[in-house]
């Protein structure tokens, strides 16, 4: 029997085939950002699940998402939503967040997320000024050198009890080398280690095997 990343592959899709099957507005976005020739680094059917999972544990009605690309997670986090509920989810590519648009159509989760295009970096203080906050859970999965920038503002734009997830803390366990060359890896390990002494947050990290390869994810509750 296989071990190793192709064990992992197999016992994700056995996971993702028995507890999630198939589901035209999922399955679609993914086939819409392949058609398009979008990367694939959506999050693993299991996470996205663990996302609509969480977003509902906390009673979530105001979600916030930093880094769309075709819009994977942003369905699962809006199909947890009650009535009313909105995503605010920002992309800096056009080109995903039109795709991210045509999926959303789709899903038919549409007149529930407002999909900004901007820089993240830019379109967080406007959120603040406009008192879109604060958010019940908020996820961040852009640009992994700016995530210590992005998990500030989250923490900003949150209320106690609010929860915080930030994706790809591990990289193949690239996380605990301290002289990587990879500048998500530094971003990464600068979040981690401010957020273990920030006194706002209570947070832990987990690391996970699958489709995507070893990786894991961060999450907090903010005090
Ligand atoms: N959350 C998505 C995957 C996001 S991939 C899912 O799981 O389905 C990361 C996305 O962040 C890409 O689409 C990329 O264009 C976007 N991004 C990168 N830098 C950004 C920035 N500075 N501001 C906003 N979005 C950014
Ligand atoms: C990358 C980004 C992601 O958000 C992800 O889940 C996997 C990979 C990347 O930039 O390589
Ligand atoms: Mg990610």
């Amino acid at each position: 029997m296989v071990s190793g990343p192709e064990r992992w592959t197999a016992v994700d899709r056995y996971l993702a085939d028995l507890l999630i099957g198939p589901d035209e507005g999922l399955d679609g976005a993914l086939a819409a950002a392949d058609a398009a020739g979008l990367p694939n680094i959506a999050v693993s059917p299991a996470e996205g699940k663990l996302l609509h999972l969480l977003a509902k544990l906390c009673g979530a009605r105001r979600v916030l998402e930093v880094g769309t690309l075709a819009g994977y997670s942003t369905i699962w986090l809006a199909r947890a939503l009650p009535p009313g509920g909105r995503v605010v989810t920002l992309e800096c590519e056009p080109r995903h967040a039109e795709v991210a648009a045509a999926n959303f159509a789709r899903a038919g989760v549409a007149a529930a997320i407002d999909l900004r295009v901007g820089r993240a970096i830019e379109l967080l203080p406007r959120l603040e000024a406009e008192r879109s906050g604060p958010f019940d859970l908020t996820f961040i999965d852009a640009d992994k050198p700016s995530t210590p920038d992005y998990f500030q503002w989250a923490v900003r734009l949150s209320r106690p009890g609010s929860v915080i997830v930030v994706d790809n803390v591990v990289r193949e366990g690239e996380v605990i080398n301290p002289a990587s060359h990879d500048n998500g890896v530094a971003g990464t390990r600068k979040f981690l280690e401010s957020a273990a002494n920030d006194r706002r947050v209570t947070l832990t990290a987990v690391q996970t095997v699958g489709i995507k390869g070893y990786d894991g994810f961060a999450i907090a509750v903010v005090q």
